[in-house]
């Protein structure tokens, strides 16, 4: 399916550069772990990671929806198994993008119920204008629009993730309202 480049690689670099010095300023003097939520967020946690100043540790969890289609959120499956001891912690949640928030929601609060110090989250996208739970991002790099959209992590059906720049999938308003 062709991609429509709608965040370039410059672009993310920047956002990320931008991310990753206010989380360096905001944690200073803290015990900052991060959580990187499997599987989208693998690149924006490398690259991350690799621009926060602070010394910090990284865990990971795996958050899922069963879906019945490529691009419509089923049930929640999320996998606890890797995540480390964060009781005590300042734990920041990171993912690829903030959809509905259900994910994240959720998330935090299993996080906050093994005795995190303090819960936060950071995304690469926001899609505000389909966040439904009563959530918003405390750090983001870039709002977008109600498109499906791949690359940087980002996939359909396992595919695209490689892409280095944001795209949206022409044809996947389509394959949406498919079902
Ligand atoms: P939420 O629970 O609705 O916020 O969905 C979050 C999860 O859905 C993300 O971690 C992504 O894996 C996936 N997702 C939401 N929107 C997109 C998109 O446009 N492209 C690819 N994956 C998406
Ligand atoms: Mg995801």
């Amino acid at each position: 399916m062709p991609v429509r480049t709608l965040i370039t690689e410059e672009q993310i670099g920047r956002g990320v550069d931008e991310l990753a010095r206010r989380i360096s300023a905001d944690y200073a003097g803290r015990n900052l772990t991060l959580i990187g939520v499997l599987t989208g967020s693998i690149i924006l946690v490398a690259d991350l990671m690799r621009r926060i100043s602070l010394p910090h540790k990284l865990g990971l969890l795996q958050a899922s929806s069963y879906r019945e289609s490529a691009t419509r959120p089923g049930a929640l499956r999320i996998n606890l198994d890797l995540l480390p001891d964060v009781a005590g912690r300042d734990v920041l949640l990171v993912d690829d993008i903030l959809d509905t928030g259900a994910t994240m929601a959720r998330l935090m609060d299993e996080i906050r119920s093994r005795g995190a110090a303090s819960v936060r989250c950071a995304v690469l996208l926001w899609k505000q204008s389909r966040t439904t739970a009563p959530i918003k991002p405390d750090y983001h790099c870039f709002d977008i629009p109600d498109e499906f959209v791949v690359g940087y992590g980002l996939d359909y059906g396992d595919e695209y993730r490689h892409l280095p720049y944001i795209g949206v999938l022409e044809g996947g308003r389509e394959a949406q309202s498919a079902e």
